[in-house]
C-alpha cells in the first residue's frame, strides 16, 4: 500500500471519477473525506447523499473514511472541511478536487447564473480548497494537491463557461505549484475521459444518434463513444500524484484514460516573428503582410464562415 498513514479530501466524490479516486486513495491505505452535496448534473439541489454510500463501500473494504455534504462553492465550508480532516485524521497529506457540474448553452443563450454557478463550482471551488489545504500544508512541508481540469481547455462548443473555468484551473494549478513546490507541496492537473453520468446519460446518447444519423459522426466514431471506458482508468495516475514518490512532478497536466494517460506541451513558445528595427514596432500593414505565412503558415481557421447557400 502506497498511502498508508496518508490522509485528505476528495471532494465530488460521491460519483463518478471521485468515487474511483476516493476508493482506490482508501485501498492504498489512505484515510479520506468522501465530500459530496449530492447535486444533479445541473447542479440543482438534491435529496441525495451518495457521500454515505461511499463511506460504507470504504469501510466495509477495510479502509477508513468519513462525509462530508458541503458544496466546495462556499468558502467557510471549504474551511470546515479541511477542519474536519485534520480533527478526524491529524492531517491534510492530500486534496483532490473532482468536483464539478455543468450548464450548457450556446454563448448566445447561456444566463448570467448559468456562467457564475460554473465558475463558482470549479474554478472558486478549486481554489476555496487549495487555500485552506495549503495553509495546512505549508506548516507541515507537505502536500499534494491534484486538480481537475479537463480537454474542454481548449475550447468546447456549448461549455463557454466550463471551458473558461478548466482553463483557469490550469493556471491555477501551475501557480500554487510555482508557489508552493519549496514547501514540498506539489499541484498537478487531470485532463480525464471517462463515461459517468456527466459524460454518458440519455441526453447527449441522443445527441450521438443524431450526429450519427446526419453523417456529423461516423459509426466508428458512434460506436466508440458508446464504449466510453469507465472512471476507474483515470484514478491510478491521481493515486501515483498523491505519493510521496511523485515529490518531483510538479504543475504539470495529464490526460488520463483506459490504455492511455498522455502530458500536454503547455504554454510554451510555438513560432515567434521578431521586429528590431524601427523601436521594435510592428505595423499592422507589415502583420497583414506577414503573419499568414509565418506565425499562422499552415494552420487553418477551427471554424470557417459557413457559406450561405
Ligand atoms: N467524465 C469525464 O469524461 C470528464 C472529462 C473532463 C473533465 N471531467 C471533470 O472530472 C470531474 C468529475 O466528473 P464526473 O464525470 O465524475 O462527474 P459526476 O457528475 O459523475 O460527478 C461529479 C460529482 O461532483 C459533485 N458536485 C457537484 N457540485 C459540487 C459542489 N459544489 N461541491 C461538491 N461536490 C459537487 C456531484 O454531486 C457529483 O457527485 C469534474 O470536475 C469534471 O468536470 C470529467
Amino acid at each position: 500500500m502506497r498511502l498508508e498513514g496518508r490522509a485528505g479530501i476528495v471532494t465530488g466524490s460521491g460519483r463518478g471519477i471521485g468515487r474511483a479516486v476516493a476508493e482506490l486513495l482508501a485501498k492504498e491505505g489512505a484515510s479520506v473525506v468522501v465530500n459530496d452535496p449530492g447535486v444533479g448534473r445541473n447542479g440543482e439541489t438534491t435529496e441525495e447523499r451518495p457521500a454515505d454510500e461511499v463511506v460504507d463501500a470504504i469501510r466495509s473494504a477495510g479502509g477508513k473514511a468519513i462525509a462530508n455534504y458541503s458544496s466546495v462553492a462556499e468558502y467557510d465550508s471549504a474551511g470546515r472541511m479541511v477542519r474536519e480532516c485534520t480533527d478526524a485524521f491529524g492531517k491534510i497529506d492530500f486534496v483532490v478536487n473532482v468536483a464539478g457540474m455543468l450548464r450548457e448553452r450556446m454563448i448566445w443563450n447561456m444566463t448570467e447564473e448559468d456562467f457564475d454557478q460554473v465558475i463558482n463550482v470549479h474554478l472558486k471551488g478549486h481554489w476555496n480548497m487549495c487555500h485552506h489545504a495549503i495553509k495546512v500544508m505549508r506548516g507541515q512541508r507537505y502536500g499534494r494537491i491534484v486538480n481537475f481540469s479537463s480537454d474542454a481547455f481548449k475550447g468546447s462548443v456549448g461549455q463557454c463557461n466550463y471551458a473558461a473555468a478548466k482553463a483557469g484551473i490550469i493556471g491555477l494549478t501551475r501557480t500554487i505549484a510555482r508557489e508552493c513546490g519549496r514547501y514540498g507541496i506539489t499541484a498537478n492537473a487531470m485532463c480525464p475521459m471517462a463515461a459517468t453520468r456527466m459524460t454518458v446519460n440519455d441526453a447527449v446518447i441522443a445527441g450521438w444518434k443524431r450526429r450519427l444519423e446526419r453523417g456529423l459522426l461516423t459509426q466508428a466514431q458512434y460506436e466508440a463513444r458508446m464504449a466510453m471506458p469507465g472512471p476507474e482508468f483515470v484514478a491510478p495516475m491521481v493515486g501515483y500524484l498523491c505519493t510521496e514518490e511523485s515529490g518531483d512532478i510538479n504543475g504539470q497536466i495529464f490526460h488520463a484514460e483506459r490504455s492511455l494517460i498522455h502530458t500536454y506541451y503547455y504554454g510554451e513558445e510555438a513560432r515567434s516573428i521578431y521586429k528590431y528595427d524601427d523601436g521594435g514596432m510592428f505595423t499592422v500593414d507589415e502583420l497583414v503582410e506577414t503573419v499568414p505565412g509565418s506565425l499562422m503558415a499552415g494552420i487553418p481557421n477551427i471554424a470557417p464562415k459557413e457559406t450561405e447557400e
